[in-house]
């Protein structure tokens, strides 16, 4: 039995008090993962107080007794949610909760139907994220090697940015470049922008092609052994001007006093004002559209959220990206991101690169 995924699943079970639970039905891959080590992308898992049940089908019957220790397998019969509900029917569970965020109309309908009136649904919101949100020290080794390996790949990207290379070629190679080095892929599509397109936080790669004196933004992240890094660098094609050199610097302290902020015990609200002040008191601040980061892990994007007037307070053993950037459009775009881990007493930036402004 692996003791550390039956803890996780322990407690689990320890919230359905609160909740006025007696069981919950979990449909999102990454939270099965987390609770199970089961790897395959359809299935529903009942936990409940006398213990755990996968229903899946029969491409993945196999692979979960394999990859799981201590719950139950199941094959579903018909639809999955159907099969769910009729073993919810046949379960002893009253009160059975779902992700209202996870769960289509459709699938509701079956399970209800499925189950009957003996089974009360509750809607709820995170259990499996909110304990997702504590990283163990496991964990934290996968989300190291996940953070340098984004870093070298960054690093290895900058010989790429040649005047007339495309952007979707770059975004190719640093793909290539990451399974080559073990990833399992992207953590998310890689992020290639230059010139005026910089200026999309979330520019998709196209056929431009490099030009002397542009931007360049190169936001990518691994998935290696399920964990992911995120972590954005900006450059400036050629010799950067002084208002960019200014705007770059202006950035770079606000990523700076945002992870001077960082801390176990604060808002994250405070985390994210640290950074939008640095650029409001350069007036820069309405150039800042998005929050200041996120939970990362299994997934990129994660609790909690560094975000404006977030009262969620950080706790030891999260994770959370540190991204301020600033967006004009028309002209282009900087954006300095990386990871970093908060500690009972201090943190640990897990990207490792230099931050300073690279002229190519
Ligand atoms: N680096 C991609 C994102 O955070 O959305
Ligand atoms: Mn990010």
């Amino acid at each position: 039995m692996n003791t550390a995924l039956a803890e996780r699943r322990g407690r689990l079970v320890q919230k359905f008090g609160a909740l006025q639970l007696d069981s919950l039905l979990v449909t999102h891959p990454a939270d099965w993962y987390y609770l199970t080590g089961f790897t395959g992308d359809s299935g529903a898992l009942v936990v409940s107080r006398r213990g755990t049940t996968l229903i899946t089908d029969g491409r993945f019957i196999g692979q979960a007794k394999a990859e799981t220790t201590g719950i139950a397998v199941a094959q579903q019969k018909g639809s999955l949610f159907e099969s769910t509900g009729e073993f919810l029917a046949g379960s002893k569970a009253r009160s059975t909760g779902f992700e209202a965020t996870q769960v289509s109309v459709s699938q509701y309908q079956a399970l209800r139907k499925a189950a009957g009136r003996g089974c009360k649904w509750k809607p709820v919101a995170g259990p499996v994220a909110s304990l997702r949100m504590q990283k163990d020290a496991r964990e934290l080794v996968a989300m190291r090697r996940a953070a340098i390996l984004a870093g070298r790949v960054m690093e290895d990207a900058i010989p790429l940015l040649k005047a007339g290379v495309r952007e979707f070629e770059v975004a190719a190679e640093i793909e290539y470049q990451m399974r080559k080095r073990g990833a399992s892929g992207p953590a998310f599509e890689t992020i290639v922008a230059f010139g005026e397109r910089a200026a999309l936080p979330h520019a998709r790669p196209t056929a431009k092609r490099l030009k002397k004196n542009e931007f360049v933004v190169l936001d990518l992240g691994v998935i290696l052994a399920h964990y992911c890094s995120d972590i954005t660098r900006t450059f400036y094609y050629g010799k950067a001007p002084e208002r960019v050199r200014q705007w770059y610097k202006a950035v770079q302290d606000a990523q700076v006093a945002a992870i001077a902020a960082v801390k176990n015990g604060v808002l994250c609200g405070d985390v994210d004002a640290a950074a939008r002040q640095v650029l409001e008191g350069q007036g820069l601040g309405k150039y800042f559209v998005h929050s200041t980061g996120h939970g990362l892990g299994l997934e990129v994007h994660e609790d909690p959220r560094i975000a404006r007037g977030q009262k969620k307070r950080l706790e030891a053993g999260n994770v959370v990206t540190i991204e301020p950037g600033i967006y004009i459009d028309g002209v282009g775009g900087i954006r300095i991101e990386d990871d970093v881990a908060v500690h009972a007493d201090r943190i640990e930036v897990l990207t490792r690169i230099s931050r300073d402004l690279i002229e190519i």
